[in-house]
């Protein structure tokens, strides 16, 4: 930007002929280096005197009578580059944290750690960072906790670096999966006048108080953020059969727990002509493997860096999740089980009552550490869309759980009710019959089997990496009492 400015400055002051001239032979510029990012430096494979360009953050300086070392960088590997350089090239500027500029050539490194250095002819640093007053310090390691008190900081330390790395990518490549297999991604809408769960969980939506008109509403009718695309991603399935959606929703559950935010992203895919919870287990599971694969296949120094430093024996688990197929067991033989267990829980178990953090987690104890689908839920403790299995005398629904190590539920889905009867029957039941009018016509026009599931991406993030609070890994998490930035 500042470059253009001087650039438009000198021709301004340029006199009227040599302008024209100007504009019809280009002016001579200063051949400029490319810029290349630190990852494509590092993985050049035969450096022999490239001339380039690169920018970042300085995360070491070392000078030496005879050298300067630097280590750079910009966020696009967990490696920094090595910049070596005469030390008269440095400055009193040149310490942890600044932005610099570097032009120099790429050579091969003469050191065992690094394929490649960057042999500095010049170095100029483009904002400096007082080492005394940035409260991230070099070479010392910050726990997550402790580091979370600077959300517009803590990008710049390597563990946050390295989640933040992988929630990109994996992000692409759940993307990838649902395209690979044939569904539309539809973008659902972040306000809603719906409360598709039915738990009241809602943040409202209205004008703020300076613009709002006493008495009226925005949008005539209450509306809302949020809490699953499911209701929207079920009209558009009745018309593109398999289609899933990935975006921010919104819980306003007053929980501190180290896996609930009010604000994260959800999965949610939708199927047309699915008549088993079978097949969506199928399609969860292959979900859950072929993203994992893709993030430790393209990510492994990211990976590693956690799995050795954040969460030791955590690399040993994920192999355990992926190797072994999921296990299955309903909630009924989930509750004798959990009646069985010697442990004594604070929530007792019960037939009919909901499945707590500490009983998902005996269970999945209980299943070897590996990943466990939990389905038919009693009908009484499942929303209103859930296909009624019809059963006695414990009546169920045909709900699916899918309980993962360290985190507990993971994804939660179900067969829809396609049965405008039962779901005219019930939706009356709740006094929901004109809310849901245009629920009921999807099951008059062309009604079909169907079914769906959302996956919590931080909670899948935390099973995967290790790391013990949601907090850590979302670039600005949202919770009760806390909306910084
Ligand atoms: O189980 P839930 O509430 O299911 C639904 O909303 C369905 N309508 C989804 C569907 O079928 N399309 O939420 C799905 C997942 C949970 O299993 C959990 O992983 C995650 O979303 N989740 C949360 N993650 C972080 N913070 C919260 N407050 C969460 N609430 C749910
Ligand atoms: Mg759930």
């Amino acid at each position: 930007m500042k470059g253009l400015f001087t650039m438009w400055a000198a021709r301004a002051l340029l006199p009227r002929t040599l302008r024209a001239y100007c504009t019809s032979v280009p002016c001579p510029r200063p051949t400029q280096p490319p810029k290349v990012s630190i990852r494509d430096a590092l993985v050049s494979q035969n450096p022999n005197g490239e001339n380039v360009k690169v920018q970042g953050w300085v995360r070491s300086v070392r000078s030496q009578k005879e050298v300067l070392f630097l280590h750079i960088n910009d966020g696009s590997s967990l490696e920094h580059l090595q910049i070596v350089a005469d030390p008269s090239l440095g400055s009193c500027d040149l310490t942890f944290g600044s932005s610099v500029e570097i032009q120099g050539i790429l050579v091969k490194s003469p050191y065992k750690k690094q394929n490649v250095e960057l042999k500095a002819d010049k170095i100029e640093v483009i904002g400096r960072c007082d080492p005394q007053t940035f409260p991230i310090k070099y070479k010392e390691r910050f726990p997550l906790e402790y580091i979370r008190q600077y959300p517009h900081l803590r990008c710049r330390i390597n563990a946050l670096g390295s989640i933040l790395r992988i929630r990109s990518e994996a992000t692409d490549a759940i993307h990838s999966f649902f395209k690979a297999n044939g569904y539309i991604h539809i973008h659902t809408p972040v306000i809603t006048s719906n409360d598709c769960e039915g738990a009241g969980e809602l943040f409202q939506v209205e004008r703020s108080s300076k613009v709002k008109e006493p008495g009226k509403n925005f949008f005539d009718v209450p509306a809302f953020l949020t809490v699953s695309a499911q209701l929207h991603l079920e009209v558009m399935s009745g018309a593109f059969t398999q289609v899933f959606t990935f975006g921010p929703t919104f819980r306003a559950e007053n929980s501190q727990s180290r896996r609930h935010l009010a604000e994260f992203y959800m999965v949610e895919a939708e199927m047309s002509f699915v008549e088993s919870l079978q097949d969506l287990m199928q399609v969860m599971e292959t979900l859950f493997k072929t993203t994992t694969e893709t993030v430790l296949s393209n990510c492994p120094e990211d990976v590693e860096l956690l799995h050795k430093f954040i969460a030791p024996g955590q690399k040993d688990k994920l192999e355990q999740m992926l190797k072994n197929k999921f296990l299955i067991i309903s909630y009924t033989e989930a509750i004798e089980i959990l009646k069985k267990a010697s442990q004594n829980f604070t929530f007792t178990p019960k037939w009919g009552l909901d499945l707590q953090t500490e009983h998902e987690k005996y269970l999945v104890k209980y299943c070897g550490d590996i990943p466990v689908f939990v389905i038919n839920y009693p009908f009484d403790l499942k929303p209103f869309y859930m296909r009624d299995n019809e059963d006695e005398p414990q009546h169920t629904v045909a709900a699916v759980d899918l309980l993962v190590p360290g985190v507990g539920e993971l994804f939660g889905g179900s067969l829809r009710e396609e049965r405008f009867h039962l779901l005219q029957q019930r939706l009356a039941r709740l006094g929901l019959i004109d809310t849901y009018q245009w629920y009921l016509d999807l099951r008059q026009f062309g009604s079909v089997p169907h079914g769906g599931f959302g996956m919590g991406f931080e909670r899948y993030l935390q099973c995967i990496l290790g790391v013990d609070n949601i907090r850590d890994v979302i670039p600005f998490p949202r919770f009760p009492h806390s909306c910084l930035l």
